[in-house]
């Protein structure tokens, strides 16, 4: 895995080696693809401000989220049927989370199930990232299976009454291979991403299975059906955010889904702080996700109020290269370099990381 220098090497090998409708249902974005390439070009936009002299002999990337503590603030977020890109998937995955000691996200529609993964990777924190069906039972099921099963967190994603228009899955007319199934259900729940002949199967599923007609009231429900901590995952508005925070979510994923839902919504470095400012009065955690592939754009990320950010796609890059080993190696490009920049932007540990660390391009080129 040594032969990968950045994150940007991982993508182009999978890119390479992946058959072409999982290829194209991972990288897609929404429509154009403009927020696709804006959530890049945002953190481009930012400078950092480092400072000299400082001493940085005790460089220590660790932090927390949600009360336990992860060895960089680098985490997985959910990403959908993973063994397209590994026969081991989700585990591999996971495994590569619990031994970089940080935090892996399932998704309700993977391709192994709650109890494999806690199986395969039992000491990895673990978050469950969940859709609402239709049918309340199944969902309040999904919940009790990940809490008995020793996840930390619900990772309610927020963004979804139907799923993007991703113009090569419509064309590929995307379907999920017959030998694969959505491993957290049974019967026609785990094999119904079939396309109807006019476009994505994946559209289709999400259409007709999960509920569209979902409020803020569904997230006081999931409260009173979990202990688990709920994390609001894909808020771009500040005061979406104070509905979130209001409704019992513990903590604001900031994020637009990997630009795959709505095409010209903010980047999501964009949309970050008027979150963090609109909860500063509340106890809770901001993350954000979305388009992070550098060591440089978590620190920017971290500047402006993330407590740590997620990647969905790098993860998926590294699986594909090489399973667990390939996760691994995409963290560990994501660990040296934040190493490098936190001593030399002068900001030795997480907490050294203030607002005045970074700041828009605009304010250089009056
Ligand atoms: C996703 N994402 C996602 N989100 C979610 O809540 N449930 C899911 O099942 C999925 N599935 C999924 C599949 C693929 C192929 C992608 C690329 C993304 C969104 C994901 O959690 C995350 O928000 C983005 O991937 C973050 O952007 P980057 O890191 O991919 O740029």
């Amino acid at each position: 895995m040594d032969k990968y220098v950045s994150i940007k090497d991982i993508e182009e090998a999978a890119l390479q080696i992946l058959p072409k409708p999982a290829r194209d249902y991972y990288k897609s974005g929404a429509t154009d693809e403009q927020t696709l390439v804006e959530n890049k070009l945002a953190f481009q936009r930012l400078r950092i401000r480092p400072k000299c002299l400082i001493g940085v002999g005790n460089c220590d990337l660790r932090t927390s989220a949600l009360g336990l503590e992860v060895s960089l603030p680098v985490g997985i977020s959910p990403t959908a049927m993973q063994r397209m890109a590994h026969p081991d998937g989700e585990l591999a995955n996971a495994r590569a989370a619990q031994a970089e000691r940080t935090i892996f996200t399932l998704s309700t529609i993977a391709t192994s199930s709650i109890e494999e993964v806690a199986e395969a990777a039992p000491d990895a924190i673990k978050w469950f990232q969940l859709y609402i069906y239709n049918d309340r039972e199944v969902t309040k099921n999904l919940v009790s299976r990940a809490e008995k099963a020793g996840f930390k967190a619900i990772a309610l994603t927020v963004d979804t009454p139907l799923f993007g228009i991703r113009r090569a899955d419509v064309r590929n007319k995307f379907t999920l291979p017959p030998h694969l199934r959505l491993a957290n259900f049974e019967g026609i729940l785990s094999t119904k991403i079939q396309s109807t002949g006019s476009g994505s199967g994946l559209n289709t599923y999400v259409e007709n299975l999960f509920d569209k007609t979902l409020t803020w009231d569904e997230v006081k429900w999931l409260r009173s059906i979990t202990t688990l901590p709920i994390i609001a995952k894909g808020i771009l508005r500040a005061d979406d955010a104070i509905k979130a925070v209001e409704a019992g979510c513990s903590a604001i994923l900031v994020s637009n889904h990997g630009a795959r839902q709505l095409d010209g919504v903010p980047a999501t470095i964009e949309a970050l702080p008027e979150i963090v400012e609109a909860v500063r009065p509340y106890n809770v955690e901001v993350y954000l996700d979305g388009g992070v592939s550098t060591g440089t754009d978590v620190y920017k990320a971290l500047a402006l109020g993330a407590r740590m950010v997620f990647v969905g796609r790098p993860a998926l890059w590294g699986l594909s290269v090489g399973g667990q080993a390939g996760v691994q190696r995409m963290l560990n490009i994501f660990r040296t370099e934040l190493e490098y920049t936190f001593q030399i932007a002068g900001t030795p540990t997480v907490a050294d990381i203030t607002k005045d660390m970074v700041r828009h391009e605009s304010m250089y080129c009056k």
